[in-house]
Protein backbone atom coordinates (compact mmCIF):
# COMPACT_ATOMS: atom_id res chain seq x y z
CA UNK A 1 0.00 0.00 0.00
CA UNK A 2 0.97 3.76 -0.62
CA UNK A 3 2.38 5.86 2.23
CA UNK A 4 -0.14 8.30 2.76
CA UNK A 5 0.74 11.74 4.70
CA UNK A 6 -1.51 14.03 6.03
CA UNK A 7 -0.28 17.50 5.18
CA UNK A 8 -2.51 19.76 7.35
CA UNK A 9 -0.23 18.18 10.48
CA UNK A 10 2.59 19.74 10.44
CA UNK A 11 5.17 16.57 11.28
CA UNK A 12 3.35 14.82 9.00
CA UNK A 13 3.78 17.39 6.23
CA UNK A 14 7.42 17.77 6.85
CA UNK A 15 7.54 14.23 6.58
CA UNK A 16 5.79 13.97 3.61
CA UNK A 17 7.53 16.66 1.67
CA UNK A 18 10.92 14.18 2.20
CA UNK A 19 9.38 10.95 1.14
CA UNK A 20 7.86 12.12 -1.90
CA UNK A 21 11.68 13.63 -2.77
CA UNK A 22 12.87 10.30 -2.18
CA UNK A 23 10.24 8.44 -3.74
CA UNK A 24 10.96 10.72 -6.88
CA UNK A 25 14.60 10.04 -6.50
CA UNK A 26 14.91 6.57 -7.12
CA UNK A 27 12.61 6.86 -9.60
CA UNK A 28 8.67 5.91 -7.74
CA UNK A 29 5.70 7.79 -8.28
CA UNK A 30 3.81 9.97 -5.58
CA UNK A 31 0.26 11.12 -5.63
CA UNK A 32 0.18 14.88 -5.00
CA UNK A 33 -2.56 17.96 -4.98
CA UNK A 34 -2.38 20.60 -7.45
CA UNK A 35 -4.58 23.24 -7.09
CA UNK A 36 -6.39 21.70 -10.26
CA UNK A 37 -6.52 17.91 -9.83
CA UNK A 38 -4.97 15.41 -8.12
CA UNK A 39 -1.31 14.63 -10.14
CA UNK A 40 0.57 11.21 -10.33
CA UNK A 41 4.14 12.63 -10.80
CA UNK A 42 7.60 11.03 -11.55
CA UNK A 43 11.13 11.81 -12.69
CA UNK A 44 10.33 13.71 -15.79
CA UNK A 45 14.27 13.02 -17.12
CA UNK A 46 13.80 9.06 -16.68
CA UNK A 47 12.16 7.39 -19.20
CA UNK A 48 11.70 4.48 -16.51
CA UNK A 49 9.84 6.41 -14.38
CA UNK A 50 8.03 8.07 -17.10
CA UNK A 51 6.81 4.58 -18.27
CA UNK A 52 5.77 3.52 -14.65
CA UNK A 53 3.06 6.70 -14.86
CA UNK A 54 1.77 5.05 -18.18
CA UNK A 55 1.24 1.60 -16.83
CA UNK A 56 -0.13 2.89 -13.40
CA UNK A 57 -2.90 4.73 -15.60
CA UNK A 58 -3.16 1.63 -17.98
CA UNK A 59 -3.28 4.27 -20.74
CA UNK A 60 -3.57 2.82 -24.40
CA UNK A 61 -1.37 5.25 -26.02
CA UNK A 62 1.51 7.11 -24.91
CA UNK A 63 0.04 10.84 -24.48
CA UNK A 64 1.98 13.74 -23.99
CA UNK A 65 2.35 14.67 -20.99
CA UNK A 66 2.90 17.76 -18.82
CA UNK A 67 6.31 18.53 -17.22
CA UNK A 68 5.84 20.66 -13.82
CA UNK A 69 8.53 23.39 -12.53
CA UNK A 70 8.49 25.68 -9.77
CA UNK A 71 9.18 28.69 -11.78
CA UNK A 72 8.96 30.65 -15.11
CA UNK A 73 13.11 30.73 -14.67
CA UNK A 74 12.84 26.68 -14.65
CA UNK A 75 10.60 26.61 -17.46
CA UNK A 76 12.75 29.05 -19.38
CA UNK A 77 15.58 25.83 -18.76
CA UNK A 78 13.60 23.15 -20.65
CA UNK A 79 11.42 25.35 -22.99
CA UNK A 80 11.42 28.71 -25.60
CA UNK A 81 9.05 31.21 -24.46
CA UNK A 82 7.99 33.64 -27.46
CA UNK A 83 6.78 37.03 -26.13
CA UNK A 84 3.12 35.83 -26.26
CA UNK A 85 3.92 33.02 -24.14
CA UNK A 86 5.98 34.96 -21.88
CA UNK A 87 2.81 37.59 -21.34
CA UNK A 88 0.68 34.69 -20.81
CA UNK A 89 3.12 33.38 -18.12
CA UNK A 90 3.49 36.54 -16.26
CA UNK A 91 -0.28 36.86 -16.04
CA UNK A 92 -1.08 33.52 -14.88
CA UNK A 93 1.76 31.52 -13.54
CA UNK A 94 2.21 30.09 -10.88
CA UNK A 95 -1.53 28.76 -11.71
CA UNK A 96 -3.80 26.73 -13.57
CA UNK A 97 -2.36 27.04 -17.50
CA UNK A 98 -0.10 24.88 -19.23
CA UNK A 99 1.26 25.82 -22.40
CA UNK A 100 2.54 23.70 -25.03
CA UNK A 101 6.11 25.60 -26.02
CA UNK A 102 8.78 24.20 -28.17
CA UNK A 103 11.21 22.17 -26.35
CA UNK A 104 14.87 22.95 -25.63
CA UNK A 105 17.23 20.21 -27.57
CA UNK A 106 19.26 19.93 -23.87
CA UNK A 107 16.05 20.13 -21.92
CA UNK A 108 16.81 16.25 -20.23
CA UNK A 109 13.17 15.53 -20.34
CA UNK A 110 12.57 12.03 -21.03
CA UNK A 111 11.19 11.65 -24.92
CA UNK A 112 8.30 9.45 -23.52
CA UNK A 113 7.10 12.37 -21.41
CA UNK A 114 7.03 14.33 -24.86
CA UNK A 115 6.04 11.58 -26.78
CA UNK A 116 8.42 12.17 -28.87
CA UNK A 117 6.92 15.87 -30.15
CA UNK A 118 9.42 18.72 -30.46
CA UNK A 119 7.07 20.66 -28.22
CA UNK A 120 6.46 19.99 -24.11
CA UNK A 121 3.83 20.90 -22.22
CA UNK A 122 5.18 23.14 -19.01
CA UNK A 123 3.03 24.41 -16.21
CA UNK A 124 4.10 25.84 -12.77
CA UNK A 125 1.59 24.77 -10.28
CA UNK A 126 0.87 27.15 -7.48
CA UNK A 127 -0.37 24.73 -4.57
CA UNK A 128 1.84 24.65 -1.69
CA UNK A 129 2.49 21.19 -1.91
CA UNK A 130 3.18 20.99 -5.36
CA UNK A 131 6.02 23.76 -4.85
CA UNK A 132 6.88 22.25 -2.01
CA UNK A 133 7.72 18.70 -3.66
CA UNK A 134 8.89 20.53 -6.97
CA UNK A 135 11.85 22.30 -4.85
CA UNK A 136 12.34 19.32 -2.53
CA UNK A 137 12.76 16.90 -5.27
CA UNK A 138 14.85 19.40 -7.20
CA UNK A 139 13.87 18.06 -10.35
CA UNK A 140 11.17 18.53 -13.23
CA UNK A 141 8.07 16.18 -12.69
CA UNK A 142 5.45 14.78 -15.37
CA UNK A 143 2.86 14.47 -13.80
CA UNK A 144 -1.06 13.29 -15.66
CA UNK A 145 -3.83 13.52 -13.84
CA UNK A 146 -3.85 10.69 -11.16
CA UNK A 147 -6.42 8.90 -12.31
CA UNK A 148 -6.91 5.23 -14.23
CA UNK A 149 -7.21 5.85 -18.33
CA UNK A 150 -11.14 6.82 -18.77
CA UNK A 151 -12.08 7.83 -14.86
CA UNK A 152 -12.68 11.44 -14.51
CA UNK A 153 -9.86 13.27 -12.55
CA UNK A 154 -9.17 12.73 -9.27
CA UNK A 155 -10.31 15.45 -6.70
CA UNK A 156 -9.12 14.33 -3.15
CA UNK A 157 -6.44 11.86 -2.25
CA UNK A 158 -9.18 8.61 -1.79
CA UNK A 159 -9.51 9.43 -5.83
CA UNK A 160 -6.40 8.80 -5.94
CA UNK A 161 -5.89 5.26 -4.05
CA UNK A 162 -8.72 3.93 -5.14
CA UNK A 163 -7.68 3.99 -8.89
CA UNK A 164 -3.73 3.70 -8.51
CA UNK A 165 -3.28 1.60 -5.21
CA UNK A 166 -0.03 0.18 -5.20
CA UNK A 167 1.47 1.23 -8.17
CA UNK A 168 1.79 4.89 -6.23
CA UNK A 169 4.47 4.77 -3.48
CA UNK A 170 3.58 8.03 -1.76
CA UNK A 171 0.56 9.96 -1.78
CA UNK A 172 0.02 13.30 -0.24
CA UNK A 173 -3.34 13.85 0.89
CA UNK A 174 -4.25 17.84 1.50
CA UNK A 175 -7.92 17.60 1.14
CA UNK A 176 -10.20 18.57 -1.91
CA UNK A 177 -8.12 20.45 -4.98
CA UNK A 178 -9.64 23.72 -4.82
CA UNK A 179 -10.30 24.27 -8.62
CA UNK A 180 -11.28 20.82 -9.43
CA UNK A 181 -11.02 21.07 -13.20
CA UNK A 182 -7.20 20.46 -14.81
CA UNK A 183 -5.36 23.43 -16.07
CA UNK A 184 -6.13 25.29 -19.79
CA UNK A 185 -4.01 24.27 -22.09
CA UNK A 186 -2.39 26.68 -24.40
CA UNK A 187 -0.29 25.93 -27.30
CA UNK A 188 1.30 28.36 -30.00
CA UNK A 189 0.67 28.80 -34.37
CA UNK A 190 3.14 31.28 -34.71
CA UNK A 191 2.72 34.33 -32.79
CA UNK A 192 -1.13 33.39 -32.30
CA UNK A 193 -2.42 31.13 -28.83
CA UNK A 194 -4.25 27.92 -29.47
CA UNK A 195 -6.79 26.82 -27.35
CA UNK A 196 -6.07 22.79 -26.73
CA UNK A 197 -8.14 21.99 -24.09
CA UNK A 198 -10.68 23.94 -21.96
CA UNK A 199 -10.11 24.20 -18.12
CA UNK A 200 -9.78 25.99 -14.99
CA UNK A 201 -8.62 29.23 -16.46
CA UNK A 202 -11.33 30.41 -17.97
CA UNK A 203 -11.02 31.81 -21.55
CA UNK A 204 -11.86 35.22 -21.12
CA UNK A 205 -9.40 35.44 -18.55
CA UNK A 206 -6.31 34.22 -21.28
CA UNK A 207 -7.90 36.51 -24.01
CA UNK A 208 -8.14 39.68 -21.65
CA UNK A 209 -4.10 39.55 -21.37
CA UNK A 210 -3.46 38.82 -24.64
CA UNK A 211 -5.80 41.52 -26.23
CA UNK A 212 -6.80 38.88 -29.16
CA UNK A 213 -8.89 35.67 -29.55
CA UNK A 214 -7.66 32.29 -28.89
CA UNK A 215 -7.43 29.83 -32.14
CA UNK A 216 -9.53 27.20 -31.61
CA UNK A 217 -8.55 24.18 -33.69
CA UNK A 218 -10.49 22.54 -36.36
CA UNK A 219 -12.84 20.08 -34.94
CA UNK A 220 -11.71 16.87 -37.01
CA UNK A 221 -12.32 14.08 -34.38
CA UNK A 222 -9.43 12.18 -36.23
CA UNK A 223 -6.73 14.62 -35.97
CA UNK A 224 -6.74 16.22 -32.40
CA UNK A 225 -4.30 18.93 -31.92
CA UNK A 226 -3.90 17.84 -28.38
CA UNK A 227 -5.38 14.18 -27.29
CA UNK A 228 -7.00 16.09 -24.19
CA UNK A 229 -9.33 17.25 -27.18
CA UNK A 230 -10.24 13.31 -27.83
CA UNK A 231 -13.83 13.15 -27.14
CA UNK A 232 -13.71 10.23 -25.40
CA UNK A 233 -11.67 11.06 -22.50
CA UNK A 234 -13.24 11.67 -19.04
CA UNK A 235 -15.61 8.85 -19.42
CA UNK A 236 -17.88 7.60 -16.26
CA UNK A 237 -19.73 4.30 -16.86
CA UNK A 238 -23.06 5.81 -16.24
CA UNK A 239 -24.76 7.36 -18.85
CA UNK A 240 -25.28 11.30 -19.19
CA UNK A 241 -27.87 12.71 -20.49
CA UNK A 242 -27.36 16.36 -20.33
CA UNK A 243 -29.54 19.58 -20.01
CA UNK A 244 -32.34 18.03 -18.52
CA UNK A 245 -35.21 19.74 -17.61
CA UNK A 246 -37.41 16.52 -16.20
CA UNK A 247 -36.02 13.65 -14.28
CA UNK A 248 -36.76 10.29 -16.09
CA UNK A 249 -37.56 7.34 -13.80
CA UNK A 250 -34.46 5.21 -12.88
CA UNK A 251 -32.21 8.55 -13.07
CA UNK A 252 -30.04 10.11 -10.29
CA UNK A 253 -30.11 14.07 -11.04
CA UNK A 254 -27.01 16.36 -11.13
CA UNK A 255 -28.28 19.95 -10.41
CA UNK A 256 -26.92 23.04 -10.66
CA UNK A 257 -28.56 26.21 -8.80
CA UNK A 258 -31.43 26.95 -6.39
CA UNK A 259 -33.87 26.00 -8.81
CA UNK A 260 -34.62 22.29 -9.35
CA UNK A 261 -36.81 20.54 -12.31
CA UNK A 262 -40.44 19.21 -11.63
CA UNK A 263 -40.04 15.65 -10.19
CA UNK A 264 -36.27 16.16 -8.76
CA UNK A 265 -37.57 14.47 -5.91
CA UNK A 266 -38.50 10.97 -7.37
CA UNK A 267 -34.73 10.57 -8.43
CA UNK A 268 -32.37 8.30 -7.29
CA UNK A 269 -30.43 10.85 -5.40
CA UNK A 270 -29.83 14.75 -6.38
CA UNK A 271 -26.30 15.87 -6.40
CA UNK A 272 -26.17 19.81 -6.35
CA UNK A 273 -22.83 20.92 -8.25
CA UNK A 274 -23.84 24.56 -6.36
CA UNK A 275 -26.59 25.10 -4.69
CA UNK A 276 -26.18 28.80 -5.29
CA UNK A 277 -25.22 28.86 -8.82
CA UNK A 278 -21.64 29.13 -8.06
CA UNK A 279 -19.49 28.06 -11.16
CA UNK A 280 -16.29 28.01 -9.08
CA UNK A 281 -18.06 25.77 -6.42
CA UNK A 282 -19.59 23.81 -9.41
CA UNK A 283 -16.38 22.80 -10.71
CA UNK A 284 -14.73 22.11 -8.03
CA UNK A 285 -17.48 19.43 -6.89
CA UNK A 286 -18.01 18.36 -10.61
CA UNK A 287 -15.79 14.97 -10.62
CA UNK A 288 -16.19 14.11 -7.19
CA UNK A 289 -20.30 13.86 -7.79
CA UNK A 290 -19.60 11.92 -11.20
CA UNK A 291 -17.46 9.74 -9.09
CA UNK A 292 -19.98 9.19 -6.19
CA UNK A 293 -23.48 9.25 -9.01
CA UNK A 294 -21.16 6.86 -10.60
CA UNK A 295 -21.25 3.98 -8.19
CA UNK A 296 -24.91 4.12 -7.31
CA UNK A 297 -26.63 4.32 -10.56
CA UNK A 298 -26.41 3.68 -14.37
CA UNK A 299 -28.20 6.77 -15.48
CA UNK A 300 -27.77 10.34 -14.71
CA UNK A 301 -29.79 13.41 -16.00
CA UNK A 302 -27.85 16.59 -15.42
CA UNK A 303 -29.27 20.11 -15.38
CA UNK A 304 -28.14 22.86 -18.21
CA UNK A 305 -25.41 24.97 -16.76
CA UNK A 306 -25.09 28.50 -18.35
CA UNK A 307 -22.09 28.37 -20.38
CA UNK A 308 -19.99 31.58 -19.08
CA UNK A 309 -16.59 31.58 -17.77
CA UNK A 310 -15.63 28.19 -15.89
CA UNK A 311 -19.20 26.54 -17.15
CA UNK A 312 -17.05 26.29 -20.44
CA UNK A 313 -14.59 23.76 -19.01
CA UNK A 314 -17.61 22.34 -16.82
CA UNK A 315 -20.07 21.87 -19.76
CA UNK A 316 -16.65 20.56 -21.81
CA UNK A 317 -16.26 17.92 -19.33
CA UNK A 318 -19.49 16.78 -18.93
CA UNK A 319 -20.28 16.48 -22.90
CA UNK A 320 -17.08 13.90 -23.26
CA UNK A 321 -18.87 12.23 -20.08
CA UNK A 322 -21.80 11.61 -21.81
CA UNK A 323 -20.46 10.79 -24.89
CA UNK A 324 -17.51 8.82 -23.44
CA UNK A 325 -19.41 5.82 -23.40
O1 LIG B 1 -4.33 20.30 -14.22
C1 LIG B 1 -3.59 19.59 -14.89
O2 LIG B 1 -3.14 19.95 -15.98
C2 LIG B 1 -3.20 18.22 -14.31
C3 LIG B 1 -2.39 18.46 -13.05
C4 LIG B 1 -1.92 17.18 -12.42
O3 LIG B 1 -1.32 19.32 -13.33
N1 LIG B 1 -2.50 17.43 -15.27
C5 LIG B 1 -3.10 16.92 -16.38
O4 LIG B 1 -2.26 16.17 -17.19
O5 LIG B 1 -4.27 17.10 -16.64
P1 LIG B 1 -2.80 15.18 -18.32
O6 LIG B 1 -1.63 14.35 -18.74
O7 LIG B 1 -3.99 14.42 -17.82
O8 LIG B 1 -3.17 16.12 -19.51
C6 LIG B 1 -2.16 16.64 -20.36
C7 LIG B 1 -2.77 17.44 -21.48
C8 LIG B 1 -3.39 16.52 -22.49
O9 LIG B 1 -4.56 17.13 -23.00
C9 LIG B 1 -2.30 16.45 -23.55
O10 LIG B 1 -2.80 16.12 -24.78
C10 LIG B 1 -1.75 17.86 -23.51
O11 LIG B 1 -1.77 18.19 -22.15
N2 LIG B 1 -0.35 17.92 -24.00
C11 LIG B 1 0.76 17.56 -23.33
N3 LIG B 1 1.85 17.74 -24.09
C12 LIG B 1 1.43 18.25 -25.27
C13 LIG B 1 2.09 18.65 -26.46
N4 LIG B 1 3.41 18.58 -26.61
N5 LIG B 1 1.33 19.12 -27.47
C14 LIG B 1 -0.01 19.22 -27.34
N6 LIG B 1 -0.69 18.85 -26.22
C15 LIG B 1 0.02 18.37 -25.21
MG1 LIG C 1 -6.00 13.35 -17.37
Amino acid sequence: MPEIYHMSNDSSATAGIAGAAAALARGALVGLPTETVYGLAADARSDRAVAAIFAAKGRPQFNPLIVHVPSRDAAQRIAVLSPAARRLADAFWPGPLTLVLPRRPESGISDLATAGLDTVAVRVPVHPVAQAVLKAAGMPLAAPSANRSGHVSPTTAAHVAADLGDAVAVILDAGPTGIGLESTVVGFDGDRAVLLRLGGLPRTEIERVLGAPLLVPGHDPDRPASPGMLVKHYAPAASLRLDARDIHPGEALIAFGPDLPPGAGDALSVFNLSPSGDLAEAAANLFAVLRALDEKTDRIAVMPIPDHGLAEAINDRLRRAAEGR
